[in-house]
């Protein structure tokens, strides 16, 4: 096994310049490659930005300037990659691009490089059907922002050989993490979403049901904010992640899921005014002056009833068990609070699975949606005992 020394991340974004920070951090070599010299920049000002807090702190073993002298920029990938010992590909959701990104990878990069792509939901076997190497492409799913959210899911495509995943989570663990240690979870089969994103793929069914409703009766979106509890509010969580990211996902799992799935009226819209969340300065909220606070003066909209998501996630993790993606429903629970901070929904209903039937076939009727019906595993409460 050839040892990781240069990391290559292509894509500069909110996702890129967080996994060039963790790697910079580690001592690694990394480039950072855009399209454009003004995203290579901004992606590389973050880095920076984000080692100068650090080394303030004393937090860093070496000076801030010392570890960017080790990150190049590139706008040329196939020149970028001609060292690479692992690639990282965090470009935008859409799988023709990324094919292309993994064919000049392919094309360029030393043999024993491995090709990691960090979709939020796309076929990593897909991908490496771009490439002569697929044994050598795996999934690495980072959760955002990198260096403050543990977890990394590591997934198997098709053809992904056990020696190219033991080296993505021997990478993976280097990566420090700035709240707590890192969680890499083992994603067995490739499936949309993966653990984490597939179990709350289907709370976002509910989320855009409840989006299209507070707009016909003129709810705001600091009232909806306000029913949740929380690391983030819903509608900033959403602009936080990027309305772009979850458009592309939703349409994704309404063509690999069900129909279901298809984006709601207020999500179609903000993507195709552009207003994309965080990275544009608005989506729901106006983000020009940083993060959205909570308004109190807004109220609630009493929309968002937190029994259905609740009731959704937990049936998602039994079709993820039932699937095969990972043989443990406390890999579900552990890897969603070390992803999105959020407590496990699987350990706190042992002993709930009639109810949760309930209160999903409730949800058929209200919303129309076959997607919520329990599955199988669920209704038998048999997942209980796939720990
Ligand atoms: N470098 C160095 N320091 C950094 C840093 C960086 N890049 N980023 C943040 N920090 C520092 C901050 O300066 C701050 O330092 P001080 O405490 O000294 O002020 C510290 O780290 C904490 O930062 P914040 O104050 O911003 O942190 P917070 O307590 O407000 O928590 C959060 C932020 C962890 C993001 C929290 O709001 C949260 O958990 N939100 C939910 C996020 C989430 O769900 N993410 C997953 C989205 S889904 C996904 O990613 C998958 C997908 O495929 C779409
Ligand atoms: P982003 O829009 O912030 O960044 C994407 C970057 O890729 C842009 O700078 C863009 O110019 C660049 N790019 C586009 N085509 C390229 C190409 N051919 N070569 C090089 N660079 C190219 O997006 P993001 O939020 O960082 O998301 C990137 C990926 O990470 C997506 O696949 C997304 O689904 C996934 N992801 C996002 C999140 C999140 O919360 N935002 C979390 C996990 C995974």
């Amino acid at each position: 096994m050839v040892d990781i020394k240069n990391v290559v991340v292509v894509g500069a974004g909110q996702m890129g310049n967080g996994i060039g920070q963790v790697s910079l951090m580690v001592g690694f070599n990394v480039t950072l490659v855009d399209i454009k010299d003004e995203f290579v920049d901004s992606g590389y000002a973050k880095i920076e930005e984000g080692m100068k807090k650090l080394e303030a702190k004393g937090a860093l073993g070496e000076s801030a300037a010392d570890i960017m002298a080790k990150c190049k920029k590139s706008t040329d990938l196939a020149s970028a990659v001609a060292d690479a010992d692992i690639i990282i590909e965090a470009v935008v959701e859409n799988m023709d691009v990324k094919k292309q990104v993994f064919k000049t990878c392919d094309d360029n990069a030393p043999a024993h490089c491995i090709i990691a792509s960090n979709t939020s939901t796309m076929s990593i076997s897909e991908m490496a059907t771009a490439t002569n190497r697929p044994d050598k492409c795996i999934g690495m799913h980072f959760f955002n922002p990198v260096p403050l959210m543990r977890l990394i899911e590591v997934i198997y495509g098709e053809k992904s050989s056990d020696e190219s995943i033991d080296k993505g989570i021997a990478f993976a663990e280097k990566l420090p993490c700035l709240k707590g240690d890192r969680y890499i979870a083992k994603v067995l089969k490739d499936r949309p979403g993966f653990i984490v994103n597939r179990t709350t793929a289907p709370a976002q069914i509910y989320q855009n049901y409840i989006f299209d409703l507070c707009a016909e009766k003129g709810i705001s979106w600091k009232a909806l904010d306000n029913d949740t509890r929380g690391p983030m509010p819903t509608c900033v969580l959403a602009d936080y992640v990027g309305i772009d990211t979850i458009y592309h996902g939703l349409v994704y799992y309404s063509k690999t899921l069900s129909p279901d799935f298809a984006p709601g009226k207020v999500i179609t819209q903000l993507f195709n005014e552009g207003k994309l969340g965080a990275k544009t300065g608005q989506g729901f909220h106006d983000w020009s002056k940083g993060r959205p606070k909570p308004d109190k003066t807004a109220g609630k909209a009493r929309m968002m009833k937190l029994k259905y998501p609740i009731a959704i996630m937990l049936n998602e993790g039994c079709r993820i068990l039932e699937e095969g993606i990972t043989t443990s429903w406390e890999v579900v629970d552990q890897a969603l609070m070390a992803g999105i901070n959020m407590p496990g929904v699987m350990a706190p209903n042992i002993n709930n699975s009639a109810k949760q039937v309930e209160v999903l076939n409730e949800l058929v009727e209200m919303t129309g949606k076959e997607y919520f019906k329990p599955c199988e595993l669920l209704k038998s409460e048999k997942w209980v005992e796939i720990k």
